[in-house]
């Protein structure tokens, strides 16, 4: 293992996308934009999964006069990618990604042209855009129920916690093969991560852990407090997820499972929330997928840094059992909040880079799973694996080290592979 603590700031390469023309659709005339002419649409399609009345995002997007006061700031925060939330760059220098929520240049030009051009309403006579279809599970569908009606501790602005739930299925193997989220109150379930436990030891911690704790279920930051792998990962706004086509996780059956619920109070109405989780499951048919992990477990991040990074590079044949080329299709970042972005790339035989994924804004906020476009990227287990994670640790007066604290970091991906 290579590891190396980069104290400047570092010239990313390989993974930087090409620079597109920054104006496309720029030329047209300010006026003509309008709410219902081209700006209702984008924003039914992008923004409405999350900005409704009752929605995760503090402010409706869905009229125009909800739309009106904000038009510079939409302005502003789609020509950040802050919004919508969709992590990793998906231009095309290092990937695209399958249901990727990112706007097109000109759709983002127009956003700014309706802002510059005085936020016009235009013909409200217009028809609405076709509601979005949203993808739901089919087959087999199983219910992961947290059990409990909980409520978020309203004294701080995030809680974050994990419960053990029922084993979905009997059998000795099944595959998850697509989830999808139901938030019992859809103002405060922020994430949901839905986690494995490794072997019956991590199921007996979990639950020593939830007798332990007073409330319901028991307190859990960066991952499942246990030694547990990360199955699914869901964030507000989009329904079902899939794995690509023909692939599912492998679990054992009779194994609970655990639920973690990232809880944001600030929207908060003090109403309960109890999440569902619905697995489609398959027990055979299914081409085998898991996640391989990437992680450093010796990361350590000096105080008081603006920007600070940790790289490592790893083998994957050095500490797991797959000898053979394997096929990554998707990929789960992760790090803490002092996370700034994150990197990945495969080095080849010939010296060239494969980049796997580019995370330039790393926000914790927004967990999720991102699966490619096509086929794939097929990586050898002896070829070197570099993960790279920088982060802003001017708010620490000690060194941070790796952990699942909300004062410790991580700099850890797992990539879903099929063998
Ligand atoms: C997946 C859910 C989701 C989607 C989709 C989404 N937003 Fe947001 N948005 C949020 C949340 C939640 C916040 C509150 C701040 C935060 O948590 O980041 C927010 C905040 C904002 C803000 C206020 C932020 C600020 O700093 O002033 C604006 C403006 C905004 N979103 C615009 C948009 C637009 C425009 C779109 C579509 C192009 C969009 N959002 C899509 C969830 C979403």
């Amino acid at each position: 293992m290579k590891r190396v603590l980069v104290l400047a700031a570092m010239t990313l390469g390989a993974c930087e996308a090409p620079s597109e023309p920054r104006d496309a659709g720029a030329d047209a005339p300010f006026a003509s934009t309008t709410y219902y002419g081209e700006v209702r649409p984008i924003l039914a399609t992008h923004c409405e999964g999350c900005h409704v009345e009752g929605g995760i995002a503090p402010i409706p997007l869905d009229s125009y006069a909800a739309a009106l006061p904000l038009a510079g700031r939409i302005a502003e925060v789609t020509r950040a990618r802050t919004m919508p939330p969709f992590l990793a760059d998906n231009e095309g220098g290092c990937n695209t990604y399958r249901d990727a929520r990112w706007l097109s240049e000109t759709e983002i030009a127009t956003l700014e042209s309706w802002a510059r051009g005085g936020a016009l309403e235009g013909d409200p006579g217009t028809p609405p855009p076709e509601p979005r279809e949203l993808p739901h599970l089919h087959g087999d569908v199983r219910t992961l129920d947290i059990g409990v009606a909980y409520t978020p501790s309203t004294e701080r602005p995030d809680d974050y916690r994990c419960f053990l739930v029922e084993p979905p299925a009997t059998e000795d193997l099944y595959y998850v093969t697509g989830f999808d989220v139901h938030p019992g109150n859809a103002r405060i379930a922020h994430h949901v991560i839905v986690f494995h436990p490794a072997n019956d030891e991590a199921i007996a911690e979990a639950r020593a852990l939830e007798a332990m704790d007073e409330t319901p279920g028991y307190e859990c930051f960066g991952a499942a407090g246990v030694r547990a792998a990360a199955v699914a990962a869901w964030a507000p706004g989009g329904g079902a997820t899939f794995f690509p086509d023909g692939t599912g996780v492998q679990l054992r059956g009779g194994r609970p499972l655990i639920v973690q619920m990232h809880y944001n109070t600030l929207a908060s109405d003090g109403a309960p929330d109890r999440t569902r989780v619905d697995l489609e499951v398959a027990t055979a048919g299914v081409s085998p997928g898991r996640f391989l992990p990437l992680a450093d477990l010796a990361l350590t991040l000096p105080a008081r840094m603006e920007e600070v990074g940790w790289e490592t590079t790893l083998r994957v044949a050095d500490y797991t059992m797959v000898r053979t080329p394997f096929r990554v299709r998707g990929v789960f970042p992760h790090m803490h909040t002092l996370g700034r972005s994150l990197e990945i790339e495969v080095e080849r035989a010939d010296g060239s880079r494969s980049c796997l994924v580019d995370v330039p804004r790393w926000d914790f906020d927004w967990q999720m799973l991102y699966f490619y476009e096509g086929e794939g990227i097929e990586v050898r287990p002896d070829e070197p694996i570099t993960i790279r994670c920088t982060y802003d640790t001017r708010t620490r007066d000690m060194e941070t080290r790796w952990g699942e604290g909300t004062q410790d970091e991580m700099c850890v991906a797992g990539l879903f592979v099929t063998l």
